[in-house]
């Protein structure tokens, strides 16, 4: 399967969350694209809140020739992947700035509801405490962009990298790699939402279907034929 897979640096040999999200690929990916993002190089603009995306005018926004190439990426990948270690407790700032660039595109406002054919997959790992908050950071995003199913590997590393890590964690990882990968390829020809995707969805179908949110979302679900229906 095509694979679009973020990193918030260039780390690489040593790095768990890359190592992991290798391990998945390696498995997944038989000879398909992999589509490669490094943070901040390939989303360097900062969300200054001009709302051009929100008023309908997402081509406006000064980073949008970076989120043009993202979006074409993913458009094209049935998997999204990314690979964000835990900074004081949370996602890098880097994959935040580039989850901003899409609040436009939440259920909320004016998604695109082919994603609920796509799953993502969160690699997250810390020294010791924070994955929990660095998954939701992620996944919130994911539920709101309507992706049917999203899935976490955490991993804590106790100071250890990718390059020197014990055994007895090595067999831990490749643990949760096999049942990931299981996970993934099980819903990947007939990919449903996840209860919680489908609920923000009929929730807010319900809003824009009564022309109860902002009138450029609503005209755009209208326009989309997303009041009726359902999109997977
Ligand atoms: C700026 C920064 C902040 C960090 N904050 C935390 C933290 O809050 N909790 C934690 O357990 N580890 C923290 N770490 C450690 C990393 O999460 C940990 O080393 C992780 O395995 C790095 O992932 P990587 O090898 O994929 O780069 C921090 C590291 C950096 C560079």
């Amino acid at each position: 399967m095509n694979i679009t897979i973020f990193y918030p640096n260039k780390r690489k040999t040593k790095s768990v969350t890359f190592g992991i999200a290798h391990l998945v690929i390696d498995k997944l990916r038989c000879g398909d694209e992999l589509y490669e993002f490094y943070l901040p190089q390939d989303m360097p603009h900062m969300c200054v809140g001009c709302y051009a995306c929100f008023g309908g005018h997402p081509e406006k926004c000064g980073g949008y020739e970076y989120i043009k190439k993202i979006i074409d990426a993913m458009e094209k990948s049935k998997l999204i992947i990314f690979c964000s270690p835990s900074y004081v407790y949370h996602t890098p700032g880097q994959i935040k700035t580039l989850l901003d660039h899409f609040g436009y595109r939440w259920i909320v406002h004016s998604p695109d509801l082919s994603f609920m054919k796509k799953q993502a997959l969160i690699v997250t790992s810390a020294a010791g405490g924070g994955m929990k908050s660095t998954v939701k950071d992620i996944k919130d995003s994911m539920n709101y962009w309507g992706v049917g199913r999203t899935h976490y590997i955490k991993q804590g590393v106790w100071g250890y990298d990718w390059n020197n890590m014990p055994e007895h964690f090595m067999r831990r990882i490749y643990k949760k790699v096999d049942r990931t990968v299981i996970k993934i390829k099980k819903s990947s020809d007939n990919v449903t939402p996840s209860i919680r995707v489908k609920t923000i969805f009929y929730i807010y179908r319900l809003f824009h279907k009564g022309r109860k949110m902002a009138e450029v979302d609503d005209n755009y679900w209208y326009k989309k034929g997303y009041v009726t229906g359902k999109p997977w």
